[in-house]
């Protein structure tokens, strides 16, 4: 495998692997260990089709079913578009776009869930001419740059994930009742600590306090925190090229869509969701 390193702490890219012909566990496992250490891993050329996409993930571990009230919901996969079946874009107004705009807040897949997932693998199907990037923001990386004093304050603390929270500030109907029901508030660690390549914080817009302050405490804490990703150099922004399947791990990195620019072009993703095997809050190390 032929690797180029991308972002100053975060980002690989393989040209010469095709994902529907692994013939060696090998090859998985140093997929592995490139995840592990670089967080966001492209895989160049991969024209697949959504089974492919599917079986290739399965060997990273147990897949996700896409939650209720998304696209593609009870299946392995979630489809992320701002068009109808009629191929018509739907207005601003509409759930799909809305959801779209909730994605481009700093997140990490399915951080409301107990278990949250481990890794998500998104293929480009259709991309717009302007905009419509995905971002990486290395988790690594900012909990490196924390002053001693913050990183010691924050060492065992735990914080709620919550998928209504983000999502109500864009729209306060887009969680439907069924979604509240079904995604109510968990607990995870604000500092993970089980990758062998350092700690990283686990945060995003699911989450919506700190587990034991009250409301201006936690919101403080946490703005105080969010101060340090501001920084350039922390992410990695990815330029989708036709075919381009990108994976990441979602406890060492947050991601966001960036806007389409100028006109709104058809942009259509499928994604594959890697489950975690344990709790945050159960992470041995
Ligand atoms: C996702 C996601 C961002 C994008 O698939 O989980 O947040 O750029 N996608 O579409
Ligand atoms: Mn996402």
């Amino acid at each position: 495998m032929k690797i180029n390193k991308l972002g100053a702490f975060i980002g690989v890219e393989i040209k010469d692997l095709d994902v529907t012909n692994i013939q060696d566990k090998k090859v998985i496992n140093e997929i592995s260990e490139l995840l592990s250490e670089f967080s966001v891993v492209i895989i160049r050329n991969q024209n697949i089709s959504d089974d492919e996409h599917i079986r290739f993930s399965e060997f990273f571990g147990e897949l996700e079913l896409t939650k209720v009230g998304t696209d593609g919901s009870g299946s392995k996969l979630i489809i992320l578009r701002n068009f109808d079946e009629n191929g018509n874009i739907v207005p601003p107004s509409d759930r799909q776009r809305l959801n779209n705009l909730a994605n481009q807040e700093w997140h990490s897949d399915s951080s409301f869930k107990k278990i949250p997932s481990k890794m998500s693998l998104l293929s480009a199907k259709m991309i717009p001419s302007k905009g419509g990037n995905t971002e990486f923001l290395s988790m690594r990386a900012v909990y490196n740059s924390l002053p001693d004093d913050l990183k010691l304050m924050i060492e065992d603390k735990v914080c709620w994930h919550d998928y209504s929270h983000g999502r109500s500030k864009i729209d306060p109907n887009l969680v439907t009742p069924q979604e509240r029901k079904a995604l109510p508030p968990v607990k995870q660690k604000l500092v993970l600590k089980s990758n062998k390549h350092g700690k990283s914080l686990y945060l995003g817009a699911h989450c919506s306090k700190v587990d034991g302050m009250n409301e201006k405490d936690s919101a403080e804490l946490l703005n105080n925190i969010l101060q340090y990703t501001n920084d350039q150099k922390l992410v990695y922004s990815h330029v989708w090229e036709p075919h381009d399947l990108i994976m990441w791990d979602n406890r060492a990195v947050l991601h966001r869509a960036t806007p389409i620019r100028g006109k709104v072009e058809k942009r259509l993703m499928v994604r594959t969701t890697v489950a975690g095997e344990t709790s945050t809050i159960n992470e041995s190390f």
